[in-house]
């Protein structure tokens, strides 16, 4: 397999892999250490039906089944991102996926189905560079504090319990996912680096802080961590595959092809609890 850096910071192409047969043991090592060391790994021509996406992320740990998100007819574990004019994309915000709960994905699995004939790019950001760029006395205030995440940040009744069915499973996401506190800094568990682990989409407020200290810190992150320095921008084309590392980066994805639709498939896979 090749391995092409995209940018210092975040970003490689792989290529001569086929993800649709199960992965050799040296493959697997390689990629795993590949995700480490550049956050996110772009692939092309990935042809793979969701039985194939689950099994190639179920080689790299437990899958979270999400709450609320539409999955796949047939896998549980495949998430359907079926945007159009009915169903608009709800992901033009930078985040980070389920930090909502204990033990945040260590990764994602996100496959292009049907693109729109241009526009739905998707950029990452690394939350170990935006850390490492900051000043020391700026690290060193950060370093001790923790956040609150909370699903209902992102996902509001008003957009996710529309209809009795989609309520039903909302009440019971909801009732399930009380807000959890994560470290503002984390230490990534495999590179031991640490990076910034607040994000748009779910992060509430910094416990230790005033409200308006912490809502001012957010929004310097905030502006912070979308640093195009620390960023890569995907331009898909059908059938390509994106597998991040969730731990330290986020991701934003652009909006701009209504009323084309596009669609992805999204396997998520289960990490441990941020220290
Ligand atoms: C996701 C997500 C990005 C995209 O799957 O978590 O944010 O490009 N999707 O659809
Ligand atoms: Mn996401």
């Amino acid at each position: 397999m090749q391995i092409q850096t995209l940018g210092p910071a975040i970003g490689a192409l792989v290529s001569d892999i086929n993800l649709g047969l199960a992965l050799k043991p040296e493959d697997q090592a390689q990629l795993h250490q590949a995700l480490i060391e550049h956050h996110v790994l772009f692939f092309e021509g990935q042809d793979i039906t969701a039985h194939q996406q689950r099994d190639l992320a179920a080689a790299f740990g437990e899958l979270h089944i999400h709450p609320v998100y539409p999955q796949h007819p047939e896998v549980a574990e495949i998430i359907l991102l079926d945007t159009s004019m009915d169903n608009p994309p709800d992901n033009d915000n930078w985040h980070t996926d389920v930090t909502f709960i204990e033990t945040p994905p260590l990764g994602a699995i996100l496959s292009a189905q049907h693109l729109p004939s241009s526009g739905g790019d998707t950029l990452w950001a690394s939350g170990i560079a935006a850390y490492e760029a900051l000043s020391a006395p700026m690290r060193a205030m950060l370093d001790p504090l923790s956040a609150e995440h909370d699903f209902l940040q992102s996902f509001p009744a008003w957009r996710f319990a529309r209809t009795p069915e989609e309520r039903v499973r909302w009440e019971a996401a909801r009732d399930k996912h009380p807000p959890v506190i994560h470290p503002v800094v984390r230490t990534h568990p495999v590179s031991r680096r640490r990076g910034l682990f607040v994000n748009e989409g779910f992060t509430t407020r910094i416990i230790e802080l005033q409200t308006k200290e912490s809502d001012a810190v957010l929004a310097f992150l905030r502006e912070h961590c979308a640093k195009p320095e620390f960023t890569v921008r995907w331009r898909w084309k059908r059938h390509d595959l994106a597998f991040w590392d969730n731990r330290l980066t986020q991701h934003y994805a652009t909006a701009d092809y209504l009323p084309q639709r596009r669609i992805m498939h999204r396997a998520t896979i289960l990490g441990d609890k941020p220290f």
